[in-house]
């Protein structure tokens, strides 16, 4: 029996406490800004204290209520810490956002074990960890949304950076599975999966590379604001996923043609290496400790889209997405067959 609370008892984002993890940095800080911008409490989590702080600072110019928790989201005791801080002061969560990660770049065989382990204990363990100590506070408030960051790569893996992949698709399982319960449960707990495809965050500076390179921005490239509309848009409007940019197209692919997505990922991915002007790889790597500094909201990408078209119009309104999908699929598929 499907519960019947849930998505229509949100309160408006200028009353919500809202709790994000990987805040330090990139989606994270930008969905930060955004939140304070509409009102909203934030409590901003991540390793780096200074960056949380930088953070802070621009939340409260921007006119919102900030409260900073170091946090490392691998490690469950700080994570139900952190729920519980912000249960005592506040007296309630109404969203947490799952945004923390880490990645490396290489083929599997040259990744050191240690870093797929690093890879696999914040992007999935912290994605579990958040949401069990979102979960009781929420479920005894009879309200709230989690919302977990996955990718595009949550639903169709890429060489060079499997690990990664292998998490956000744990992420989405979790994400998934976990809308359902609460509907069984009738807990009034949502939870939403917002999956992007490239965006301009440091995330690509400052993660290991195993390939004598720096990662490349995979066009097209769209600002954290893109990303963070959409969270914001979940808070209120808890969907089973939002996909955020060419995540769309490229979903609706991976749906028609494995086999076609995989031509595309070798050629791509040749292309890749191939590259003269790569940026050099110095050996930057945010695992086992952050980047010192006060961090960022954008990348280095010269050219980005500041929103997603596909998000505004399709993405945030899954009855259009659904058809969407399939004419895009027939439209695919037909193609496929007469190539
Ligand atoms: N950028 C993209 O192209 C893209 C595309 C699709 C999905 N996403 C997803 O969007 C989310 C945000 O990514 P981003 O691009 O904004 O990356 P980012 O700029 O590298 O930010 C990553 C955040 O995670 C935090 N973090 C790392 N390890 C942590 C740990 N052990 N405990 C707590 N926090 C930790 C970092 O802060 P500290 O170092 O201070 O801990 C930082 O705040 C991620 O879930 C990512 O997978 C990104």
């Amino acid at each position: 029996m499907i519960g019947r609370r849930g998505a229509s008892s949100k309160r408006p984002i200028a009353e919500q406490v809202v709790v994000i993890t990987g805040a330090s940095s990139g989606i994270g800080r930008e969905a930060a800004h955004q939140f304070a911008e509409a009102g909203a409490t934030v409590v901003l989590a991540a390793r780096n204290e200074q960056a949380l702080r930088a953070a802070a600072r621009e939340v409260e110019t921007l006119g919102g209520t900030a409260l900073v928790v170091p946090t490392d989201v691998s490690d469950w005791a700080q994570v139900a810490a952190l729920a519980e801080t912000t249960r005592d002061r506040f007296g309630r969560i109404d969203t947490w956002v799952n945004g923390a990660v880490v990645s490396s770049y290489g083929f599997l065989a040259d990744t050191p074990v240690e870093a797929i382990d690093e890879v696999l204990s914040v992007g999935l363990r912290g994605q579990f960890h958040g949401v069990r100590a979102a979960l009781p506070i929420m479920r005894s408030q009879g309200s709230g949304t989690i919302i977990g960051i996955s990718s595009v790569l949550g639903v169709r893996s890429v060489p060079l950076q499997v690990p990664y992949a292998a998490a956000k698709h744990g992420t989405t399982a979790l994400y998934e599975g976990l809308r359902v319960e609460e509907r069984i449960a009738g807990t009034g707990v949502d939870a939403t999966a917002i999956l992007p495809a490239t965006v301009n965050t440091p995330f690509y500076d400052v993660v290991p590379s195993f390939l004598g390179t720096r990662p490349p921005l995979v066009p097209p490239v769209y600002q954290p604001s893109a990303v963070a509309e959409a969270i914001l848009h979940a808070a209120e409007h808890p969907t089973r996923h939002v996909l955020v940019g060419v995540a769309g197209p490229l979903y609706a692919l991976q749906r028609l043609s494995p086999r076609l997505f995989d031509v595309c990922l070798h050629l791509a991915g040749r292309t890749f290496l191939d590259r003269r002007d790569a940026p050099v790889d110095r050996g930057q790597s945010n695992h086992h400790a952050p980047i010192p500094g006060e961090g960022a909201t954008v990348g280095r990408a010269r050219v980005a889209l500041p929103h997603s078209r596909y998000t505004r119009t399709v993405g945030l309104r899954p009855a259009r997405a659904a058809v969407t999908v399939a004419l895009a699929s027939a439209l695919l598929l037909r193609r496929h067959r007469r190539g």
